[in-house]
C-alpha cells in the first residue's frame, strides 16, 4: 500500500504545518537539556545526533507509528532472509549475505547460498596473497606493483570510497588506480601513471556488457599488447554468473563471480570490492571491513524502531523530503578520507530510490528520493555553505571521526591541533545553521531554522567503515520501504544508454566501418555528430 493511504502519514502531513509555524523554529526546539538525549541514539559503535533535525516529539512520534505502519523492519527482514524483494527483475537482495558470518544459511529459491558466497571469499584472501607475496606475477616474471580497477558505477565507487577512506592502511604494495570512464584523458593519465610490466587489470562488470567498461578493457588489452606483454597474464575479472565474460575457458589470471541477488551499487562487500580492496589494504582488513558492516547489519534488522539508525535516518530522510519538502540531501564528512562516500551514497541512494512508481507499477503520488551530494568540511563551508546559510536550505549530514589517523604529525595552531579546528567547525555549523542570527543588516541576516544531523564514529577503521557503508545501505532500503518502491532495480537509466547505441552505430558507419549503418537520429544529435566530425565549434 503507497504510505499516503496510512493514518500515521495523514496525521504527519497535518502536523508539518504546525512545525512549519515561527514558534517551531529549530532555534526554540533546541533548546532545553534533554533535547540531545530525546533525539540520538547509539548503536553498532555509531552515535545519530538528530537534535537538529526540525522535529518535536509529536513528529518523531508519528514517523516511529509510520515504521509501524508501513513495516520496513519486516521488509528487512524479508530481504536478509532471501525473500524476493526486487520483484521487477524477480530476485532477492542479499548483500547482506555478502558480509555474514554466522553460520546460518540463507536460501534463494531453495539452495543456500552461503557456501558459494564463502568460497569466493577463500578465493579472494588465497588468490590476493599469492599475488601480494610475489608468488603470482605478471607475464615477464615481476611482481605486481599496480592495479587498475576497470569498471564503473556501483563496479568502481564503492571500492574507490573504501579504499580511499583507508589510504592510511594501505600495504603500499599495490598502487591502485580506478578506470571509469571511457573518456581518453582517463585511460591516459592512468597509462602514464603505471608500469605495465608490473600492473594488473582488474575488469569488474556484473553484465560484462557495460559500454565504458567493454571499451576500456579493449583499449588496455590493446596497450599491453603495444608493449609485448601477454594480457592473460594481467587480466582478471570479476563478473556476473553466467554473464559474457564468466567463461571459463577465457585467457585471464583468475575470474570471481558476482551473485545475480547482489545489485552493483551494493556489492562492495562482495568480490567487486574484495579483490581491489584486498590487494592494496590486505585481505586481514577487508574481512574487518566486513564484519563491521556485518554488525550495523544485524543493528539494522534487530534494533526497534526507536533506537534504530538507519531507519530513523530513513524516517527522517521521508519527513524532509516529504513533509517539508526539502529535495536535497548534502553529506559533508569532516574527514578527508571519506571524500569519495558522497560519491558512493549518490550512485546508493538516487539509483536505488529515484523512481516513478510503486512495486505495484502504480505512479507516485508523492516524490520518492533526494539529490544527493556532498563534499569533505571544511572545504565545504568555504564552497556552498553560503547557499546553505542564506540561500534555499537543505538537509546535510554532517560526520565526524573522534580520533584523527597520523598522531606522528600532532601539531597546534592557535592552542589546537588540526582535528580540534576540524571539531570547531564540525561542533559550531550543525548549531548556526539551525539558529541562525538576527541582523539589522539585512545582508548579514541569516534565517536558520536549516535541518542537519551529526553521526559520529571513532576512528577510520576499517570495521567503522563497514557499519558507516551498512547505515547509508540500511537507511536507503528502510526509506524505499517506507515509500513502498523497488530499490533494486534501475530501469531508469536504459534509454539514455540505447540512445547512445545508436549514435555510436551512425559514428562507426561515418568511420567507415563496413558492419555498421547511419541510424535515424534527431536532428539536434546530427547537429552535435557534424559537429565532432568537422573537429570545430560553430563560429
Ligand atoms: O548503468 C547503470 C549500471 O547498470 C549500474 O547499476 C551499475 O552499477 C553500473 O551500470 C555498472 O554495471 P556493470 O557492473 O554491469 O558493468
Amino acid at each position: 500500500m503507497q504510505p499516503e493511504k496510512l493514518p500515521a502519514w495523514k496525521q504527519l502531513s497535518r502536523h508539518a504545518e504546525i512545525i512549519a509555524r515561527p514558534e517551531n523554529h529549530l532555534k526554540h526546539l533546541i533548546l532545553g537539556d534533554s533535547r540531545i538525549k530525546k533525539f540520538s541514539a547509539a548503536g553498532a559503535g555509531v552515535f545519530f545526533d538528530y537534535s537538529r533535525q526540525r522535529l518535536d516529539s509529536k513528529a518523531l512520534s508519528l514517523l516511529f507509528e509510520l515504521a509501524k505502519e508501513a513495516e520496513p523492519l519486516k521488509k528487512f527482514n524479508d530481504m536478509v532472509a532471501g525473500r524476493n524483494v526486487n520483484n521487477t527483475e524477480n530476485r532477492a537482495a542479499l548483500h547482506t549475505a555478502a558480509r555474514s558470518f554466522a553460520e546460518t544459511s540463507v536460501f534463494v529459491d531453495g539452495r543456500d547460498v552461503m557456501p558459494e558466497i564463502k568460497a569466493v571469499r577463500e578465493k579472494i584472501k588465497n588468490f590476493t596473497s599469492r599475488v601480494l607475496s610475489g608468488e603470482i606475477t605478471g607475464s615477464s616474471g615481476k611482481p605486481f606493483k599496480h592495479a587498475v580497477v576497470i569498471g564503473i558505477g556501483g563496479s568502481c565507487l564503492g571500492a574507490e570510497f573504501v579504499s580511499t577512506a583507508m589510504r592510511e592502511l594501505a600495504l603500499n604494495k599495490i598502487d591502485l588506480h580506478y578506470l571509469s570512464n571511457v573518456d581518453i584523458h582517463n585511460f591516459g593519465a592512468i597509462a602514464e601513471a603505471i608500469d605495465p610490466e608490473t600492473t594488473l587489470w582488474i575488469v569488474i562488470s556484473k553484465s560484462f556488457t557495460t559500454a565504458e567498461t567493454m571499451a576500456n578493457a579493449s583499449q588496455a588489452r590493446a596497450f599491453m599488447q603495444k608493449q609485448g606483454l601477454d594480457p592473460a597474464g594481467h587480466f582478471i575479472s570479476v563478473t556476473g554468473k553466467g554473464s559474457p565474460g564468466d567463461d571459463p575457458k577465457a585467457p585471464v589470471l583468475e575470474s570471481f563471480h558476482m551473485f545475480d541477488f547482489i545489485g552493483g551499487r551494493y556489492s562492495v562487500t562482495s568480490a567487486v570490492g574484495g579483490v581491489p580492496l584486498s590487494l592494496y589494504l590486505g585481505y586481514e582488513n577487508f574481512e574487518e571491513f566486513l564484519k563491521g558492516a556485518q554488525e550495523m547489519d544485524i543493528h539494522a534488522a534487530t534494533a526497534k524502531p526507536e533506537t534504530n539508525l538507519p531507519l530513523t535516518a530513513a524516517l527522517i530522510s521521508v519527513w524532509n523530503n516529504n513533509f517539508l519538502n526539502y529535495p536535497v540531501q548534502a553529506i559533508i564528512p569532516y574527514a578527508a578520507p571519506l571524500a569519495r562516500l558522497a560519491a558512493h551514497i549518490q550512485q546508493l541512494n538516487m539509483e536505488s530510490n529515484g523512481k516513478y512508481v510503486d512495486r505495484e507499477g502504480n505512479f507516485l503520488e508523492k516524490n520518492s528520493g533526494v539529490i544527493v551530494f556532498g563534499e569533505p568540511g571544511t572545504n565545504a563551508q568555504h564552497s556552498f555553505f553560503q547557499l546553505a546559510h542564506q540561500g534555499r536550505g537543505f538537509p546535510i549530514d554532517f560526520i565526524g571521526v573522534v580520533t584523527p589517523g597520523y598522531p606522528q604529525y600532532q601539531n597546534q595552531s592557535q592552542g589546537v591541533t588540526n582535528h580540534q579546528e576540524l571539531w570547531s567547525n564540525l561542533i559550531a555549523q550543525p548549531m548556526a545553521l539551525a539558529k541562525g542570527k538576527d541582523d539589522s543588516v539585512r545582508a548579514k541576516y541569516f534565517p536558520g531554522n536549516r535541518p542537519s544531523s551529526t553521526i559520529i564514529i571513532n576512528d577510520l577503521g576499517p570495521r567503522n567503515i563497514g557499519r558507516l557503508l551498512s547505515f547509508y545501505e540500511a537507511r536507503t532500503v528502510f526509506e524505499a520501504f517506507i515509500w513502498e518502491i523497488n530499490p533494486f532495480d534501475q530501469f531508469g537509466v536504459e534509454l539514455g544508454k540505447t540512445m547512445a547505441s545508436k549514435i555510436r552505430n551512425t559514428m562507426a558507419a561515418r568511420n567507415g566501418g563496413d558492419d555498421y549503418h547511419c541510424e535515424k537520429l534527431d536532428i539536434l544529435d546530427e547537429f552535435y555528430l557534424d559537429m565532432l566530425f568537422s573537429g570545430k565549434i560553430p563560429e
